[in-house]
């Protein structure tokens, strides 16, 4: 039995165009993106089968090509991976149902779903057995934030029902959100029509409220956030390492993570979380703080780069000093 009480499949949605990381996601999906040591979905994918989770689909869509090569058949991880394509993106709602198909799920059987950009401390098991006890027919993980604009806006009421779902409203009646961490009962799956486009957030969550269909949310109080921006990217890298995160299971706390094919001066700096990928250079008397230096990057002797992302491949000149930037695109 798996150690979540007793759901095993899950589905990955990792086909979003990754818009507000451009430059950063012009030849890789925000999923691949590497943060503290390697992918988004890879950080997703270990914690996924800590809480004993064996079956993943991830739904791709945008550039899907370069998931497989990466992940494989999952044994690598220790789960099965499967793949579905979207030829077009069929938003989040088609998304679920075209990787659906591929879970092979019986009548009331229960699985998970994440939103692809999204780390959390939550404890999975804990979700599952909210949703079990409340035999509810979906529950969200919640979180709260100080604006919620740009997320889903969910109250509930104090049972943890879900009285409303109110994707990205202009003046939010709660503080709970949306935390992209999903569980369906199977056949939560007959109300999103086949092969179409369609959003679980703005049509389905909400139809299948209108229906009375009993929709449950823990709200959870621990780390959580969505690495949708650059800075939330590097804020997310950074916290995976220097604080690792209950249930996120990440290496050890550490002031900073080397890649071992990386190539590091003695006397060179390396601190605040910062995360130097493999066969990235980094000359002498070099400060790094609170950044990442991306695959095959080259940093040249006494520059200093802080709160930054340095792009795969390119070079920072000797003596340079880069704040809070997006270098080398
Ligand atoms: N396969 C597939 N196809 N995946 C998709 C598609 C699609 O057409 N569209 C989006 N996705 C994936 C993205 O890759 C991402 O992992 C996830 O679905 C959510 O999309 P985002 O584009 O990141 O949405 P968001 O951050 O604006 O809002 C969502 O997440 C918030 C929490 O981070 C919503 O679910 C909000 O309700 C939520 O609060
Ligand atoms: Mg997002």
């Amino acid at each position: 039995m798996a150690s979540n009480g007793l759901i095993n499949k899950a589905i990955l949605l990792v086909g979003g165009k990754g818009t507000r990381l451009l430059p950063l996601t012009k030849e890789t999906p925000k999923p691949m993106l590497r943060i503290a040591g390697a992918p988004v979905t890879e950080h997703q994918i270990r914690k996924a089968q800590r809480a004993g989770i064996t079956e993943i689909v991830l739904s791709t869509s945008y550039l899907a090509e370069v998931f497989e090569p990466y992940f494989g058949d999952g044994s690598r991880f220790g789960v099965s991976i499967k793949y579905a394509v979207e030829e077009t993106p069929l938003g989040t709602g088609g998304a679920i149902a075209n990787g659906a198909k591929l879970l092979d799920l019986k009548d009331s059987e229960a699985f998970f779903i994440f939103n692809g950009d999204v780390i959390s401390g939550h404890d999975l098991a804990a979700q599952a057995e909210l949703h079990r006890s409340k035999r509810a027919e979906v529950t969200l993980l919640l979180t709260r934030v100080k604006d919620a604009r740009q997320y889903g806006c969910v109250p509930v009421d104090e049972t943890g029902r879900v009285i409303d779902f109110l994707e990205k409203m202009d003046q939010p009646i709660a503080d709970t959100i949306n935390a992209g961490c999903y569980i369906f009962q199977r056949e939560v799956l007959d109300q999103i029509p086949d092969g179409e486009v369609t959003s679980i957030e703005r049509e389905i969550f909400p139809k299948l409220l209108s229906q009375r269909k009993s929709l449950f949310g823990l709200v959870d109080e621990g780390y959580w956030i969505d690495m949708g921006t650059p800075e939330a990217m590097l804020r997310a890298s950074r916290d995976l390492i220097l604080n690792p995160i209950t249930n996120l299971g990440a290496a050890p706390s550490q002031d900073s993570l080397i890649h071992q094919g990386a190539e590091v001066d003695n006397s060179a700096e390396i601190n605040d979380g910062s995360f130097i990928d493999n066969g990235a250079n980094v000359g002498s008397n070099v400060t790094i703080s609170g950044s990442i230096v991306a695959e095959n990057a080259i940093i040249e002797a006494n520059s200093v780069v802080i709160d930054s992302y340095i792009a795969p491949k390119s070079r920072v000149i000797s003596g340079s000093r880069i704040e809070g930037e997006i270098f080398g695109f």
